[in-house]
C-alpha cells in the first residue's frame, strides 16, 4: 500500500513522533525505488507538488486541523518534514553529464546522460567517449592574408624607414584646429571646400577650433608631431581618413593616406624631389621617370603635383592597339601632393623651435589605395573594401 498521510487525533509529542517515523521510512523506501530521470520527476510531483503532494498535505491535514495550544509544536515538526522532504528529492536527483561524439572533426550536439548519484542514486549510464584519433586529418584553418591596401601601405612605409623616417600616427576623429586652421585654412576659406568634410553632430556650443570631425587627410598629423617633437624630424604617418564622397569605382568616404614630413635647418626644393624620386623607383622600379607639376595646398608653398611615367603603358598611352586607361592615355599619372611647408604652419608650432626663419621642411601625401589599385591592376577601389574572400585571397 502506498504511504498516505494519515489525520490526526492525537496531537501528543509521542503521536505525532511516530507520525513523522512512518512518514520518513516511507520517503525512505520510496527514494530507492528512483533509477532515472522519469521515475525521479513522478516522486519529487508526488511528495512536492503544490496541489495534493505530501507535504501540502501534511500542511492541511496535521498543521491546519491542530488545535491551538498545539500549534507551535505542530508547526515545528512540519517544518523539520518539509527541509527532510527537500533535502531527499534534491539529493537523489540524477545528475546530467555530457559527452562528446566526434563526427567530422566538429562538435555535435552534447548526449545528455544520466551519472551515479551515490549510494541512494539510481543507474549509471555514462556513453564513454571516444578515443582521440590523431591519424584523421586535421581541421584546415585558413590563416589569411594582408590586405592589399596594407600591403602597399607596409611597401611604402619600408621605403621611408630604409631612409631614416619613423612612423607617426593620429586620430581619425580630428578638431577643426588640428585638420584646417593650423594647416593654414582659415575659418570660412574655400579651400576647405576642396576636402568634403564629415563633421560631428551636435558641435555648434563649442568654438569653431574645438568641433570635431572625420579628418579629411592624415596631414594633422604633422602639426600633432611638430608640438610633440623638436626639429629635425623625419616622418611619415599611415592612417585613414574619411571623406563625404558617395562611393563608386574610384571613391570610398573612407580611404587610406600616407603623409610625410622633413623639417631640418636647410631643406630645399631639390631634397623633396630627390627624396621622392628615388621613393617612387624603389617602389615601382627604376625605370620609371618622375615630373612636377605646380598645384596649390594651402599648408604648403610652392605645392607640386607629382607625376610618374605610367608604368603600365610604359609612357606610350597605349596598350597594344588599345588606349591606356588608367594615364588616360597621357603617359603619366598622378601619384601624390607635395610641397615645401608654409611658413604660416610652422608659426603655429613656432614655440616648439620651429621658427619659420630657421627651419624649412617639406611635406608629402599620397592615396594607399589609388596606389594599389594601379600596381595590382584592380579596376574598382569598393573591391578592397567589400570583404569577398575570392577577391582577397588572390594576394595572400
Ligand atoms: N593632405 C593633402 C591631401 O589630402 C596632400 C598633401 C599632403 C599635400 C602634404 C601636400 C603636402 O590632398
Amino acid at each position: 500500500m502506498p504511504y498516505t498521510v494519515p489525520k490526526l487525533t492525537d496531537f501528543s509529542a509521542s503521536a505525532l513522533a511516530s507520525a513523522v517515523r512512518d512518514l520518513f521510512s516511507a520517503l525512505d523506501s520510496e527514494s530507492v525505488a528512483v533509477h532515472n530521470d522519469a521515475d525521479w520527476k513522478s516522486f519529487r510531483d508526488r511528495w512536492m507538488a503544490r496541489k495534493n503532494g505530501i507535504l501540502t498535505q501534511v500542511n492541511d491535514v496535521w498543521l491546519k486541523a491542530a488545535p491551538k495550544e498545539v500549534k507551535r509544536d505542530v508547526g515545528q515538526r512540519v517544518n523539520a518534514v518539509r527541509a527532510r522532504v527537500e533535502e531527499q528529492v534534491d539529493s537523489i536527483r540524477p545528475k546530467r553529464v555530457f559527452s562528446f561524439r566526434r563526427s567530422e572533426g566538429r562538435v555535435v550536439e552534447p548526449e545528455p546522460a544520466v551519472a551515479a548519484t551515490g549510494a541512494r542514486g539510481p543507474t549509471v549510464i555514462i556513453s564513454e567517449p571516444r578515443p582521440l584519433d590523431i591519424s584523421l586529418p586535421g581541421i584546415h584553418r585558413p590563416i589569411g592574408a594582408e590586405h592589399p591596401v596594407i600591403q602597399t601601405m607596409n611597401e611604402i612605409v619600408s621605403v621611408f624607414r630604409n631612409l631614416g623616417y619613423s612612423v607617426e600616427e593620429g586620430p581619425e576623429i580630428e578638431t577643426d584646429y588640428y585638420n584646417f586652421e593650423s594647416l593654414n585654412f582659415p575659418p570660412n576659406h574655400p579651400a576647405r571646400d576642396t576636402q568634403d568634410t564629415l563633421f560631428i553632430a551636435n558641435q555648434e556650443s563649442k568654438p569653431l577650433r574645438e568641433r570635431l570631425l572625420l579628418r579629411t587627410h592624415t596631414s594633422p598629423v604633422q602639426i600633432r608631431t611638430m608640438e610633440k617633437l623638436k626639429p629635425p624630424i623625419r616622418i611619415v604617418i599611415p592612417g585613414k581618413v574619411y571623406r563625404n564622397d558617395p562611393p563608386d569605382a574610384s571613391h570610398s568616404p573612407m580611404f587610406h593616406q600616407i603623409e610625410g614630413l622633413a623639417v631640418d635647418y636647410n631643406i630645399k626644393f631639390g631634397d623633396l624631389k630627390g627624396t621622392l624620386d628615388h621613393f617612387i623607383k624603389a617602389l615601382l622600379g627604376s625605370s620609371v621617370k618622375t615630373r612636377f607639376k605646380p598645384s596649390f595646398f594651402p599648408f604648403t608653398e610652392p605645392s607640386a603635383e607629382m607625376m610618374v611615367s605610367c608604368f603600365i603603358c610604359g609612357g606610350s598611352g597605349w596598350r597594344g592597339n588599345d588606349p591606356c586607361r588608367p594615364c588616360k592615355q597621357s603617359g603619366w599619372i598622378e601619384i601624390l601632393g607635395c610641397g615645401m611647408v608654409d611658413p604660416n604652419v610652422f608659426e603655429f608650432v613656432k614655440d616648439n623651435g620651429y621658427d619659420p626663419k630657421k627651419v624649412s621642411g617639406f611635406a608629402f601625401g599620397m592615396g594607399a589605395d589609388r596606389l594599389a589599385i594601379l600596381k595590382y591592376g584592380v579596376d574598382d577601389i569598393q573591391l578592397f573594401f567589400q570583404g569577398d574572400v575570392r577577391f582577397l585571397e588572390q594576394f595572400g
